[in-house]
């Protein structure tokens, strides 16, 4: 069973898939050297997340060990329609490009109607689904990003979590690096593909100074632009200031940027009230998971006209004529507008899912409703793994410094 745009494109898709796996190395060593076992046999995985190319190479690597898989998109507008007809030859796949929120909802449904023992989510909103339908027969469970954790501590600080919970997010190994590089490349990718502009020397705001904004912010700055950071947090607004980029209020920033992107997992970081102020011809992106941190509905509801100028490009006319430009309808731009993360950082996110799955099966009965983190040991595994991928040779601690890192008498 399943549903996709046209499977007729599954050799497109097949293709795009080899070349990520290709770039994948440390998720298929980790898939080979632990599918000899068929570690999850008899699991019958839910799956939320972007269908893009390199979710294809994480699926290959889970029903190489043994998964049944149900896959869903984690957003109305990322799914890659010709992976998805590739994905659809191997498993049960319930994505198409430009879904409506009825669309989208209905394919969580599936997912859950497939009977899932274990899910594996981004943005958490398959976890939601399945709580809101009690999560029966569910004994475990990951989460792929920022914004998804944040929803399942509240779920778990009220006592709700129905089953343990691995926050593959908060491994070193995931946002270091896919947040911070994957993120700040293709959110820019996303950008620069929908608008065709040049960055050097343009004014950028970035909203928001985690990870993803660090990552923005810095990959920006080497593309020439002149880069502003909006941040609440006063240790970050800190960080950012002696990370050299000038940083301002809201207000502040809006009178002043080209280009603003939002990357803070919060609502209404830009209101309609600070889109008033901006320059004409100022275009507003989203680099976060929902598409509620810009005013969207405000600034629609205030609109004298809205046409799409290129494609995921709609111009904005404002009362006074002025004009701003919504990069992928204030959906995640890297995903809606380029191709998400590139492989060769979303092989330690998705090493880490893999392990996450593993471990879920194996040791679910000791674990309680809660939301766990990602063991060292992990870590180490899979950042040895992704260096190798890359070629990076280390050498090791001498058994005399090992000595002198535990002792507090020399
Ligand atoms: N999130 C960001 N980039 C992604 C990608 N390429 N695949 C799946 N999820 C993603």
């Amino acid at each position: 069973m399943t549903r996709v745009a046209d499977e007729g494109l599954s050799k497109q898709g097949e293709k795009n898939y080899r070349w990520a796996r290709a770039n994948m190395g440390a998720l298929t060593m980790l898939a080979e050297k632990y599918s000899k076992r068929k570690p999850l046999e008899g699991v019958r995985l839910g799956v939320c997340l972007h269908v893009t190319k390199e979710t294809a190479v994480l699926v290959d690597a889970l029903l190489g060990a043994g998964a049944k898989v149900s896959l869903s998109g984690a957003n109305p507008l990322s799914t890659q329609d010709d992976v998805a007809a590739y994905l659809a030859t191997r498993a049960e796949v319930w994505a198409w490009r430009g879904q409506t929120a009825k669309e989208y909802d209905w394919c969580l449904k599936k997912v859950l109607a497939f009977r899932p023992t274990q899910l594996v989510d981004d943005g958490a909103d398959l976890h939601v689904a399945a709580h809101r339908d009690k999560a029966r027969r569910i004994v475990g469970g990951s989460e792929e990003t920022t914004t998804g954790v944040v929803r399942l501590k509240a779920l778990e600080a009220q006592g709700k979590l129905a089953y343990p919970v691995i926050a593959v997010n908060d491994a070193k190994t995931k946002y270091l690096f896919d947040n911070r590089y994957g993120t700040g490349q293709s959110t820019l990718d996303g950008i620069m593909r929908a608008t065709a502009l040049l960055l050097a020397g343009m004014k950028v705001v970035v909203v928001g100074y985690g990870w993803v904004g660090k990552g923005v912010a810095m990959r920006a700055k080497g593309m020439g632009a002149r880069v502003a950071v909006v941040e609440v947090d006063p240790v970050k607004a800190l960080e950012a200031h002696l990370d050299g980029f000038e940083v301002s209020d809201m207000e502040g920033a809006a009178r002043s940027g080209r280009l603003f992107i939002t990357a803070t997992g919060q609502k209404n970081v830009v209101p309609y009230e600070s889109i008033r102020e901006m320059n004409d011809g100022a275009i507003l992106a989203n680099a976060g998971h929902f598409d509620v941190e810009i005013d969207v509905k405000g600034l629609l509801s205030h609109a004298k006209g809205v046409k799409e100028v290129r494609p995921h490009v709609d111009e904005v006319v404002l009362p006074g004529r002025k004009k701003v430009y919504l990069v992928g309808k204030g959906r995640i731009a890297n995903l809606v507008a380029a191709e998400g993360h590139p492989p060769d950082v979303m092989q330690m996110s998705f090493a880490n899912q893999f392990l996450a799955a593993i471990r879920l099966h194996k040791d679910h009965g000791k674990m309680q409703r809660k939301v766990y983190g990602v063991p060292a040991q992990v870590e180490d595994e899979v950042a040895r793994a992704a260096l190798a991928s890359m070629g990076v040779e280390i050498g090791a601690q001498t058994e005399e410094q090992r000595a002198y890192g535990k002792s507090w008498e020399q």
